[in-house]
């Protein structure tokens, strides 16, 4: 590994332990399931949406608490289910069909 790549490791592992630290702190027992929908949120989602999913990110509305269904919709294909009223008029969000297998962690992950 090179020495820039060394340092970048250690900073994002810094980052993670702290940010994980801080959860810790306010809430202890969180599912594991939680943990990995957390990262595919922070890794997909924060371009648009905020940090804190329960609060409007800089382009895309608040989403916490959306159903699975409202999930795979959107996330898959960028529908809404059935008789579903989306919270924006707008066709701004871009399809993640591969992350199609992190679906139920991330339903966990907003699920509140
Ligand atoms: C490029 C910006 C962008 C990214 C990245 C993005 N979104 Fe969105 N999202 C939006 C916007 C803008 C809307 C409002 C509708 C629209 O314009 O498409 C939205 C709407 C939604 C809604 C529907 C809210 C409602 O109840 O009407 C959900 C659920 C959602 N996004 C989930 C996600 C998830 C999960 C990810 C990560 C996998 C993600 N979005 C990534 C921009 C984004």
């Amino acid at each position: 590994m090179t020495r820039i790549g060394q340092l970048a490791a250690t900073f994002l592992l810094a980052t993670a332990l702290t940010s994980c630290s801080k959860e810790n702190d306010q809430s202890s027992a969180k599912s594991p399931d939680w943990e990995r929908g957390r990262g595919v949120y922070l890794a997909n989602c924060i371009a648009c949406h905020n940090n804190d999913p329960a609060k409007d990110g800089s382009i895309g509305p608040a989403i916490a608490g959306s159903s699975k269904e409202l999930l795979e919709a959107r996330v898959l294909s960028t529908n809404y289910p059935p008789n579903y009223k989306p919270k924006r008029p707008t066709k701004v969000m871009p399809q993640f069909p591969f992350l199609k297998e992190e679906l139920p962690y991330l339903a966990a992950y907003l699920a509140k």
